[in-house]
Parts: structure tokens; sequence; C-alpha cells
């Protein structure tokens, strides 16, 4: 039931603090220590490789964690459609291990590729939102990730939780692993500050109607920029803005500007940029300088330890590792404003199905 909110999308993007809470109850002991199945992580322990496979909103939240995986866990990663992986496979490592991430369980892009995994005999995690999908019931294990029913076409509360359990597992076989970086990251803490950073970008829900409605009210186009973290956060934003809007929103990692897209920019173009991580920040800071000079009307999100006075949005400050779990929230609210204030119906975008099951 929607409760008092006009649109399931709203109530799902609000119930995302619930959302990392009960993962950190679910999957953390009473000392913060992942709790997963032995046999998983043993699993995952002999991999050389993994691969993250999805579609969609899915495929952005293995994206995020790519860095996640690689710096807790110490193991490389790839990160691919699955419409593209099952017909034009990369060379394999020689012990991968296959992660499918899934909302529904069902899309059938990703079931192919796990059906030639079966066939390959590599072993397999399906990290779903659907107990008993598809997915779930063809793959070596499952991880769920109880964050209710998502009715929303528009994917929020499942990116935030794919990325809080994909963290908890890095950390688990980081641990395992013996990797410093992983012993080092209070992952119960972390998801604790995400949630309140959370909360109160969700309490300036009103605030960000109004930033929508001053950048992106009439705008046919918009472009997200970052780097690192920064930039796989922006395919997200971009994406939920094209869903829901229509707007023609592309996310560009902030030094490709200069080879080429700077061309696109225009006097007005909406140009938001993300800016979390001390180590790029002021050189994102220079490719707004340089869109600004071209006429664009930026709008900066930034988080506390890197933010300036001039900036729109300020999120709390957390591991800029995990940033994209807090800085998607605003781009998810900024989607659903230009959405609702163009009068579209938010939940339900002209020719999106919530899952796809034909290849
Ligand atoms: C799309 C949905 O078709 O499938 C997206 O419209 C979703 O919202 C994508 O991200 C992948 O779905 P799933 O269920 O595999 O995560």
């Amino acid at each position: 039931e929607k409760g008092p909110f006009p649109f399931y999308m709203l109530k799902e993007i609000n119930e995302q603090p619930a959302v990392l809470r009960r993962l950190a109850q679910d999957y953390l002991d009473e000392s913060g220590k992942p709790v997963i199945e032995p046999d998983l992580l043993a699993a995952l322990d002999q991999a050389d490789r993994l691969y993250i496979l999805a579609a969609g909103t899915s495929y952005n939240a293995g994206l995020a964690a790519k860095s996640v995986f690689e710096t807790l866990a110490n193991i490389p990663v790839e990160v691919g459609l699955a419409s593209e992986f099952g017909y034009n496979t990369p060379l394999l490592s020689k012990k991968p291990f296959f992660l499918f991430l899934s909302q529904s369980g069902e899309t059938a892009d990703s079931r192919q590729v796990l059906v030639k995994v079966n066939e390959w005999g590599y072993p397999s995690l399906t990290m779903t939102n659907a107990q008993g999908s598809t997915l779930s019931r063809e793959a070596t294990y499952t991880m769920l990730l109880n964050a209710g029913p998502e009715i929303a076409v528009a994917s929020t509360k499942a990116y935030t939780a794919q990325i809080a359990l994909q963290t908890i597992l890095a950390k688990g076989l980081g641990e395992k692993r013996g990797v410093k970086s992983a012993q080092d990251f209070n992952v119960r803490e972390q998801l604790g500050l995400v949630a309140n950073g959370m909360q109160t970008i969700i309490d300036e829900k009103d605030f960000i109607n109004q930033l929508a409605q001053n950048y992106l009210a009439t705008t046919r186009n918009a472009f997200y920029i970052g780097r690192g973290y920064d930039y796989a956060v922006s395919l997200e934003a971009a994406l939920k803005l094209k869903e829901i809007s229509y707007v023609q929103a592309e996310g560009f990692a902030g030094a490709e500007l200069k080879h080429g897209t700077i061309s696109l920019i225009e006097d007005g173009t909406p140009v938001i940029a993300i800016i979390t991580d001390a180590r790029v920040a002021s050189h994102t800071r220079g490719n707004i300088q340089e869109v600004r000079a071209r006429g664009a009307h930026v709008l900066t999100i930034a988080m506390e330890a890197v933010a300036d006075k001039e900036d729109n949005l300020i999120l709390a400050d957390i591991d800029p590792l995990i940033s994209p779990l807090l800085s998607v929230v605003p781009t998810q609210l900024l989607a659903y404003y230009t959405s609702l204030n163009r009068g579209y119906d938010v939940d339900k975008p002209r020719n999106l199905a919530k899952a796809v099951t034909v290849e």
C-alpha cells in the first residue's frame, strides 16, 4: 500500500534508511561481523575473479560495488551487461565466480548467462529481492535483499540494498582473506551513517523539488558528471532521470568532458556534478568551471568533507568507497520531482516493464 505517498517511488525512496538498517540487522552479528554462509565464502575465497552480471539499475549497482570488492576483498572484478556477456563472453579467468544482481530474479537476459554458467560448472550467487525466483533457484547460492516489494518500475531501494549487501559480502570475504582494509572498515557504523544521511536528504525533499523546478523543469537534456565512485553513481542518476522524466540524460566521467562531450553543452544545459572523494574533488571542480564557462547551469551535490559553501546539496560524511549509497538519493528525488512536475505517471513510465522476461 502507498499509504500517504502519491506514488510508490516516493514511498520506496523513503524506505531506504530502514532497508539498510534491516540489512545490517539481518547480515551482521552483535560485534558487527558479517554473517554469511560458510560454503559461499569458501567458494568466493577460491575464486580468482568475480564476474558481476545484471541489467539496468542492477547493472549500475554492480558498477558501484566493483571498487568495494576490489578494495575490501582484494578480488578482481569484471562487471558485465548480462545481455552482452552470454553471447560475447570474454576470456574467463581460471577460477571465476559469478554474481547475479536482480531485484526481480526473473530477468531473462541474466538467466541466459546463468544457464551457461551452470553448463560450464562454475559457482554462482544471486542477490535478489525475490525469494524463490528463477535466478535464485538456479544459482548455487542466494542472498536476499529483504527490501520489501518494489512496485515502482524505476528501481530505488533495490539499488541501494544491492550495494549495501555487496559491501557486507566484500567485508566478509576480505576478513576471511585477512585483508587489512576490510578489517579497518566498520561496516555496521558506515551503514548507520548512510541510513542517517539518507534520512537527512529525504527530509530535504521539498528543497530538492525546488532544485528540480529550477534546473530540470523544461530541459530536454541533462548531464551528470563525476569521477571514480561519483562516475559510477552518475550512470544510475542519469538512468533514473531518463526512465521516468524522459529527459535525455547522460552520466559522464568528469575528465571525459574535454574529450568530446563538452561540445554538447549550451547556454542553460543542466549539469549536475557529484563530488564525494577528496582524491578527485579538485579535478571535478575544474570540470565544473569548464562547463560553466560554456553556459551550463550547474548544480552540485557534495559530501561535507569536500564541500564548498556554494554547493547546492551537502551529503553527510561517510566512507567515499560506498558514497553511491548516499549520493544516489538526491538524484532519485530529482528524477521523481521532474517526472511529477511534468505530469507523468511516475510509477509506470511509458514503454517500460518492472521485469523483462524476454531476451
Ligand atoms: C528493467 C527494469 O527492465 O529491468 C529496471 O525496468 C531494472 O528497473 C532492470 O533495473 C533489471 O531488473 P532486475 O529485476 O533484474 O533487477
